[in-house]
């Protein structure tokens, strides 16, 4: 079974509005809901490649229960923590000139017992079989060792754990012992050389040196980095080696959630017992289906089935 865990779920509200003014009343039209948030996107991406998987996380207020409802309206099962404060509602504004304008919130503080709620939920999914996706931003109120204390706690009780973090949350969960360290990570390009101190140089650090970088970590402990990086494609490296994979040629309308569909499709490519270059060939397809889809929406199997004759998965070491 799949489970993803969303600690800081998103009601996005998307509307549109002439031009944009400040110290002025703005009129919106067309606005729609959609449900966001990392771990939210990758059930969405697994929904739609035909599988299955559990959405947890903490929902609260009207809000939460529009998110719940919007998550059942997708065909994913959710099975969610209710909390005192509400769930955030970010606003996404579009202009008739096509500019976007984002509000975002933080999020609701989440307080002890909630948190021990979720933590007591969660160890109850930590079963050998299982995978659980631990994704996105933390809510005020969790430490920045929450996905490493949960990484620990799944590992050790025999699940497999899919990280898709940053910042100090990824350094915490990486410095966990090599039996409590989450098995797959995806970080992006960004993320991996902000994790190793190396400063972004636009392009300028050489393959060799990230897929070295990647083996430090598989030297950890770590059995996937699957190491996405944008229009340039991706590069995923295991004990037994390490591919590269070019990004395929499609129109984006928006790359946001490239990632979240890119972890999806690995989390259910290994969910089918398919082998390891498949699950990366489906990874790719998925990803750069995502890119052709509105916000962060998934594509469909289709496109993806489209999209997959054209992947090429090169080994390089
Ligand atoms: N312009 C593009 N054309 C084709 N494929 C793309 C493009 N941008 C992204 N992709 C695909 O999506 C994958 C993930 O993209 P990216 O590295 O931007 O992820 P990310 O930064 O984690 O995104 P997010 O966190 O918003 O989901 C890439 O490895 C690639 O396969
Ligand atoms: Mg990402």
């Amino acid at each position: 079974m799949i489970i993803t865990v969303t600690l800081n779920p998103v009601l996005d509200k998307t509307a549109r509005v002439d031009a944009l003014r400040v110290n002025a009343l703005n009129r919106l039209s067309g606005v729609t809901l959609d449900a966001g948030g990392k771990g939210v996107n990758v059930s969405a991406m697994i929904r739609s490649l035909g599988g299955e998987s559990i959405a947890v996380g903490f929902l609260g207020g009207g809000t939460g229960e529009e998110l719940r409802a919007l998550i059942a309206k997708k065909g994913i099962k959710s099975d969610f923590v209710r909390i005192a404060a509400v769930t955030r509602t970010n606003l996404k504004v579009v202009t008739d000139n096509g500019a976007l304008t984002e509000f975002n919130e933080p999020g609701p503080e989440i307080r002890d017992g909630e948190w021990r709620e979720l933590e007591q939920k969660i160890s109850g999914y930590g079963v050998k079989g299982n995978t659980v996706v631990l994704a996105g931003s933390l809510p005020p109120g969790l430490g920045k060792d929450t996905y490493k204390k949960l990484s620990v706690t799944l590992r050790r009780a025999g699940a497999a754990v899919f990280l898709d973090a940053d910042g100090e949350a990824l350094k915490q969960a990486l410095q966990s012992a090599p039996d409590g360290i989450p098995g797959y990570i995806k970080p992006n390009r960004h993320e991996l050389l902000q994790y190793f101190g190396i400063t972004d140089d636009k392009g300028a650090y050489p393959e060799t040196k990230l897929v070295e970088l990647c083996r430090t970590l598989i030297g950890r402990g770590i059995k996937l980095v699957a190491l996405s990086m944008g229009e340039a494609g991706a590069i995923f490296v295991t004990g037994e080696g390490a591919w590269r994979s070019p990004a395929l040629p499609v129109q984006p309308r928006s790359t946001v959630g490239a990632g979240d569909s890119m972890t999806g499709a690995l989390v259910y490519g290994f969910e089918q017992g398919l082998p390891e270059e498949r699950c990366f060939a489906l990874a790719m397809a998925a990803s750069a289906g995502a890119c052709t889809t509105e916000g962060t929406n998934p594509p469909s199997r289709a496109l993806v089935d489209a999209l997959l004759s054209q992947t090429r998965i090169e080994k390089i070491a």
